[in-house]
């Protein structure tokens, strides 16, 4: 049984989605990689059942992330990341999860390399932790997040929660075993249009796949991962000095390389070229590719490029991911 005395009867948490500028995939195998927050994220809220009919936690996904509204709880099944969710929080909080009502919501569109997953634990152990009044660490908190996320991804690098955590642009690196992660100081905001190509198929299949063709294609992937990596130091220098004409060619270059890794597909092509044709100084695919999400970096051009990938008929929107605000990052 909970506490009344020592337990909130509501928490609330929310964190935000995250696009990956550089390096996605690539990071895996120890390149460099620049993520950013999004204004776009998911919002968790976690109550006491007060029927006492409930048996175990119960979970309801609502809003378009969820493209509709779906209740779950351990006798049924419900999309993947939920289920999964679940799951793990009647093993990592046992007796204490057994009351929990959990609501979430989000303004990310599912399953488009947008970091949904990684926006889904992050709110959801935060939101856990203030209901239960339990202090809740960063080494506790990347502990929980990296269990989820192993079970959503399969051999997560690590960059989507680190960027999701920290709520500011990144840079991350695997050295030796361990993530060095810094803070970019961006010397302005940074407008990106994302356009959605299409549901991808999982990052897990992603980063699977892609590790059977680097089995086949050791050299070749091996010297694409090592020049994307130079890409990331450059683009990264590039944001500093605020040079956005020089990081969307970057773009655009590790657009290229992106395709010859197969991880592109006609549609990421398509808006890739809308994007560009209509004033871009970048596109590229973001996340897990395969589908999912392009973003596009504009100087002026966002609304005409946003636009122009609605009349094409995919879903299009603008973000602003803000200038640095240099917070130590935990590690
Ligand atoms: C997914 O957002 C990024 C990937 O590089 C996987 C990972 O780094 O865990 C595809």
């Amino acid at each position: 049984m909970l506490d009344f005395a020592t337990h909130a009867d509501i928490a609330f948490s929310y964190a935000p989605g995250k696009v990956i500028l550089v390096g996605e995939h690539a990071v895996v195998y120890g390149a460099k990689a620049l993520a950013m927050p999004i204004d776009h994220g998911i919002r968790v809220a976690v109550s006491r059942d007060m029927s006492g009919r409930l048996q175990g936690p119960m979970i309801r996904g609502i809003g378009p992330f969820f493209m509709g509204d779906t209740f779950l709880d351990r006798k049924s099944k419900g999309p993947q990341v939920l289920t999964s969710a679940l799951s793990y929080l009647q093993e990592a909080f046992s007796v204490a999860a057994e009351e929990m009502m959990i609501v979430v919501d989000g303004s990310l569109p599912p399953g488009c390399g947008l970091g949904s997953s990684a926006s889904l634990s992050v709110a959801l152990i935060r939101a856990i932790y203030r209901f239960l009044a339990k202090e809740l660490s960063d080494q506790v908190l990347r502990e929980h997040v990296l269990a989820l996320e192993t079970i959503f991804h399969g051999r997560p690098s690590g960059i989507d929660h680190a960027v999701v955590i920290s709520a500011q642009a990144i840079s991350f690196k695997h050295h030796a075993g361990i993530a060095q992660i810094s803070p970019v100081l961006l010397s302005q905001d940074l407008q990106l249009v994302i356009g959605i190509a299409g549901p991808h198929d999982g990052t897990k299949n992603a980063v699977k796949s892609l590790g059977e063709r680097l089995k086949r294609q050791e050299q070749a992937y091996t010297r694409i991962f090592c020049d994307l990596d130079q890409i990331a130091e450059s683009m990264e220098q590039a944001l500093i000095k605020g040079q956005r004409a020089f990081v969307g060619e970057l773009m655009n270059i590790a657009q290229g390389y992106l395709n010859a890794l197969s991880l592109s597909t006609p549609e990421i092509e398509k808006l890739c070229a809308i994007a560009r044709d209509r004033g871009a100084l970048g596109a590229k695919l973001t996340g897990a590719g395969g589908g999912g999400a392009v973003i596009a970096l504009c100087d002026g051009a966002e609304g005409e490029v946003c636009n122009a990938i609605k009349a094409a008929g995919y879903q299009s929107f603008i973000t602003t991911v803000p200038k640095a605000h240099n917070s130590p990052i935990p590690n």
